[in-house]
């Protein structure tokens, strides 16, 4: 598991393995919006301050992901402990 941070307000929030980070960012009121939840379609992708993410999508190029600026949080996860999501 890890935790993602909300750039905007500081909110730290753990993501436990058998949720995805759209699962648990609207259960605490922050709708990203999402359409193939599976990590096809990029309507999701999120801008990354801080944090390596753990790319699951099979939207954004091997340059995109190596950059490690945005992620698609549907499906993807995080490498490092947080990420700064830029929310
Ligand atoms: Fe389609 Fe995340 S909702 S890539």
């Amino acid at each position: 598991s890890f935790e993602v941070k909300i750039a905007s307000t500081g909110q730290i929030i753990p993501i436990a393995k058998d949720q995805t980070v759209v699962q648990v960012l609207a259960l605490c009121g922050i709708e990203i919006q999402t359409s193939c939840e599976q990590g096809v379609c990029g309507t999701c992708i999120t801008r990354v301050l801080e944090g390596r993410p753990e790319h699951k999508d099979m939207y954004l190029t091997e340059e995109e992901q190596a950059a490690n600026d945005q992620f698609t949080p549907c499906c993807s996860r995080s490498l490092s402990p947080m990420l700064v999501l830029d929310l």
